[in-house]
């Protein structure tokens, strides 16, 4: 049985398919119809809600996608949907000022919108133009123009932010607190399907032996996309999310380890610390709505060509803590990936960590995205460079691409033209023209083989032109004015 607060009220789930998403069981399931459909996979916004969860004495509230959020993964948490907004017969400030800024036209994106809204308004005290629109690049609107939206989203800062969730904020916590303490064995059955959220690693473990034909589930933005656009439903679902040991961000003198459940919002901050340049990127990663589900675990797990941080992790020399029953193994990155979607995973076994070795003193580090959109698009092809250069010479190169092979690779004819070589233009170039041997890039939808490798050929120019002259600022659209 899965159990959660929808808005106040405690509810339990109980029979029904364990693939079921949030939206179709708002939608089909309570006829809570203010949630809509657009897409079904996570990149329209339409389905906006936000999901609330106590951490200590305090709610966090964050956005996320319905279409593609499974509903055992509600257990313990407070789902909040646009109907629960309205109070004493009174819009939400967020609502009115929506009204008032003449943001929505057919409306039909207007309930995401609003709840992506609503989350930044609970989260800031102050309007923050860049976060207005890191919390509103993921819901699209056909009909509106941003504009009017825009508006709303900093004028919604003028009306206090008091209001009927910060007045339940105490019962709601304790309610949540009762729940995760209460029902340690989480889990829905239903017509041969089933559905486990272990709360340890060693149970989750035991499960993935028990069943070994089980699908991890973890934010499930790429998981869920089964189910919606291929119609596959998934048999066994083993959700990653209550895994207390893999919920950690861990600092340690050498590395920075995060757990598998830990997402992108949660790690971020541990991340950029060390490596700031990898700011970009996350908040160019999907969403904001599939930063807040989404794992690097998950995107590892994935093994797709273009997923994002494979090359960082590989260019960073990261290591795969990966578990079977008692027995555990580190793998590098590297080597984790075999062949399109084929990894060194043994059945039953999964990855618990994810470790990332701090930066040296002397290590530079940058990734460049390429991708059509800005924000929320997958990349055509991504790039990352981390190198040490000594007294003019390069003493180290690790350099790994994204979308340029069947697998996330480094590129080691390029690597091997720029180490012990003197930083220089020369260099640049040769390193470039190598990559030629390193990549046979394909042309798909997103960009052409010729493309792909002439900008990650650029990409090294680029890299050779930051570091030369730090004064030079790429322009970042994020930066909105
Ligand atoms: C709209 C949209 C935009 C996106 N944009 C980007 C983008 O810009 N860049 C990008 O790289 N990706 C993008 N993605 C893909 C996706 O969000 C990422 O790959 C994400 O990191 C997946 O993490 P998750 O936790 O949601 O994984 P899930 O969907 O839960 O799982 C993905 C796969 O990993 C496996 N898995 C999960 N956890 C583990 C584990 N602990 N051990 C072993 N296997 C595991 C699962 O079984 C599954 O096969 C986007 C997706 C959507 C829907
Ligand atoms: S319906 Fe488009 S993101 Fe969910
Ligand atoms: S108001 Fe019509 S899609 Fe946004």
């Amino acid at each position: 049985m899965v159990k959660f607060l929808l808005n106040q009220s405690a509810t339990v789930i109980d029979q029904i398919d364990p693939n079921t998403t949030v939206l179709d069981y708002l939608r089909e399931h309570l006829y809570r119809t203010g949630t809509k459909e657009g897409c079904a996979s996570g990149d329209c916004g339409a389905c906006t809600v936000v999901i609330a969860e106590a951490e200590g004495d305090k709610l966090t509230y964050r956005s996320a996608n319905a279409c593609i959020t499974a509903v055992g993964s509600l257990h313990g948490k407070q789902l909040i949907t646009a109907e629960d907004l309205k109070h004493n017969n009174q819009l939400h400030p967020v609502q009115q000022t929506m009204v008032d800024c003449d943001g929505s036209q057919c409306g039909f994106c207007t309930p995401g919108f609003i709840m992506s809204m609503f989350a930044l308004r609970k989260n800031s005290q102050t309007s923050d133009p860049h976060k207005t629109i890191e919390s509103l690049g993921g819901n699209l609107c056909r009909c509106t123009g941003y504009r009017p939206i825009v508006d709303a989203a900093e004028k919604m800062y003028e009306v206090p932010c008091e209001d009927h969730f910060s007045r339940s904020e105490k019962k709601v916590v304790e309610a949540l607190n009762t729940i995760n303490k209460e029902q340690p064995e989480v889990a829905l059955s239903n017509a041969g399907k089933h559905f486990f959220s272990p709360a340890s690693v060693a149970d989750l473990a035991n499960l993935l032996l028990e069943y070994p034909q089980a699908k991890l589930l973890a934010g499930g933005t790429d998981l869920c996309l089964e189910f919606t656009q291929f119609l596959r439903d998934a048999e066994v679902l083993i959700y990653t999310g209550r895994v207390r040991d893999m919920a950690q961000v861990k600092l340690t003198d050498q590395y920075l380890e995060l757990g598998a459940a830990v997402t992108y919002s949660q790690s971020k901050d541990a991340l950029v610390d060390l490596y700031p340049d990898l700011h970009e990127l996350i908040e160019r990663l999907g969403s904001l709505q599939i930063r807040n589900q989404g794992t690097i675990a998950g995107n590892v797990g994935n093994a797709s060509p273009i997923g994002d941080m494979p090359p960082v992790l590989i260019a960073l020399n990261a290591q795969l803590l990966l578990r079977k029953g008692e027995q555990t193994r580190l793998v590098a990155v590297e080597d984790y990936f075999v062949k399109y979607k084929v990894t060194v995973l043994q059945t039953s076994e999964f990855i618990e960590k994810i470790i990332i070795p701090r930066p040296e003193a002397q290590q530079l580090f940058r990734t460049y995205k390429i991708s059509k959109r800005l924000e929320d698009d997958i990349s055509a092809t991504c790039g990352a460079f981390s190198l040490q250069i000594d007294q003019g010479k390069v003493s180290d190169i690790r350099i790994a691409f994204g979308g340029m092979a069947e697998i996330p690779k480094r590129a080691q004819h390029c690597e091997r033209a720029i180490l012990n070589q003197p930083w220089n233009k020369q260099t640049i170039e040769l390193a470039a023209s190598e990559l030629a041997k390193d990549f046979t890039p394909i042309t798909d939808f997103r960009a052409s083989a010729e493309y792909r490798l002439s900008v990650s050929q650029n990409m090294l120019h680029r890299l050779f032109l930051e570091l030369e002259q730090p004064t030079i600022q790429p322009v970042r659209i994020t930066q909105y004015a």
